[in-house]
C-alpha cells in the first residue's frame, strides 16, 4: 500500500501518459480478427445497395474478385458467403445443386488466397417457403433428416469450391455432425465447421432478411432458434455442437448478448468463439449515425471492442472493412 494515496489514484498512474494507457490496454480489434458478411446474387434486379443496411451490397459473382482484393487490402480475416438466388423452390435446390455460392467461392479464392472464405449453410434464401429446410409432409416443421442430407451436400459443394470454412445457421439438431460426416465422407476433412451454436430468435435479423430475402412467408423460427431469455440453454447448444465436432462456435447476435459470449468464454475456455454483430445492430448504428446522434468511428470501434472484452476470438461484422481505417485515425 503507498502511504497516502487512496486506491483508485494507485490504479490512475497507468493512466497518466498516452504510451503508459497504450502499455496498460487489455483489449485490442484486429482486423485480422474480424470477419465479413457477403452477399452474392444472380438476380440482376437485385445487385446493388440494401437500403437497411447502410454500406452493404450484393454482388454479382463477377464482380467478387475486385471486392475479394479489396477486402484483403483492408487487412480483414476473412468473409462469410451468402447466396441469394434468383430462383426459388419448395427444396431449396439451388441451394444444394446450384453454382451461385460455389462460383463465389472460387472467384474469391483465386482472387485474394489470403482471404479466409466461409459460406452460410442453409436453405431459408432458396426456399420459396422461407423457412431453412424442406418442409415436413404433414406441414408441422421441418422434415430434419432430409434436410440435414440436403445441407450436407451443400457444405460438400462449398468445400469443393475452394470454402476454407462452412457456416451452419439453419439450428437443426444434428447439423454439425451431419456436415463433419458428409465432409469427410467427400473427401473434404480439412474444411472447417464454424457453428451458429448460440443463435437466437432475434428481432435484430430483420435486415439481413431484406437483404437475403430470406423471411419466412409463413410462420417463424422459434422453433428452432434459441428463447432469447436462456442463456443456460444457450450453454448445452454450444457444448453439443463442440461435440459434433465444430471446429468454432458462434453467438448470435452480439452486442445484446455479451453476457452470454462471456459464459461461453467461461464454460470452455478453449473454445474458438465467434460473435456475429448482426444486421439489426449495425443498422441501429448506422440510423444514429445519419441523424448526427452518434460518431460512427467511436461507437462502432466501442460496440466491437465490447463484444471482443466478453470473449469473442473471432467478430462477423458488416464493419469489418471499416476497422483498419477507424484505427489508423486514433490518436496517437
Ligand atoms: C439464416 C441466417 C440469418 C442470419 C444469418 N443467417 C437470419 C435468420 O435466421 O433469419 C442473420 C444475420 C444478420 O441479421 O445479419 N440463414
Amino acid at each position: 500500500m503507498s502511504p497516502g494515496l487512496p486506491p483508485f489514484r494507485r490504479l490512475g498512474r497507468l493512466r497518466a501518459s498516452a504510451p503508459l494507457r497504450r502499455l496498460r490496454t487489455e483489449t485490442r480489434l484486429e482486423p485480422a480478427r474480424l470477419i465479413q458478411p457477403l452477399f452474392v446474387t444472380d438476380a440482376p434486379e437485385l445487385v446493388g445497395p440494401v437500403d437497411s443496411l447502410p454500406g452493404v451490397r450484393r454482388f454479382t459473382p463477377e464482380e467478387l474478385a475486385h471486392e475479394g482484393r479489396r477486402l484483403a487490402a483492408t487487412g480483414v480475416g476473412g468473409v462469410l458467403v451468402f447466396g441469394v438466388p434468383a430462383a426459388k423452390d419448395a427444396e431449396g435446390s439451388g441451394g444444394w445443386q446450384g453454382e451461385l455460392v460455389p462460383s463465389a467461392v472460387a472467384a474469391l479464392k483465386a482472387a485474394a488466397p489470403a482471404l479466409v472464405v466461409a459460406t452460410d449453410v442453409c436453405l431459408c434464401p432458396y426456399t420459396d417457403h422461407g423457412h431453412c429446410g424442406l418442409l415436413a409432409a404433414d406441414g408441422r416443421g421441418l422434415d430434419e433428416p432430409a434436410t440435414l442430407e440436403r445441407l450436407a451436400a451443400m457444405a460438400v459443394a462449398h468445400a469443393r469450391a475452394g470454402a476454407d470454412l462452412v457456416a451452419p445457421s439453419a439450428m437443426i439438431d444434428g447439423q454439425v455432425a451431419a456436415l463433419r460426416a458428409g465432409l469427410d465422407a467427400a473427401g473434404s476433412s480439412s474444411t472447417g465447421l464454424l457453428a451458429y451454436a448460440a443463435k437466437f430468435a432475434s428481432a435484430f435479423y430483420g435486415p439481413f432478411r431484406d437483404a437475403a430475402r430470406s423471411a419466412p412467408t409463413v410462420g417463424d423460427r422459434r422453433g428452432h432458434q434459441l428463447d432469447p431469455g436462456n442463456g443456460r440453454e444457450a450453454l448445452a447448444e454450444v457444448r453439443q455442437d463442440l461435440a459434433e465436432g465444430a471446429d468454432a462456435v458462434m453467438v448470435k447476435p452480439a452486442g445484446p448478448y455479451l453476457d452470454v459470449i462471456a459464459a461461453v468464454r467461461q464454460a470452455f475456455p478453449e473454445a474458438v468463439i465467434a460473435a456475429y454483430q448482426v444486421s439489426g445492430e449495425h443498422a441501429m448504428l448506422q440510423a444514429a449515425v445519419a441523424r448526427g446522434w452518434l460518431d460512427e468511428r467511436r461507437a462502432g470501434l466501442e460496440a466491437l471492442l465490447a463484444i471482443r472484452r466478453a470473449g469473442a476470438d473471432w467478430i462477423l461484422t458488416y464493419s469489418a472493412d471499416r476497422v483498419r481505417g477507424w484505427l489508423d485515425e486514433e490518436s496517437p
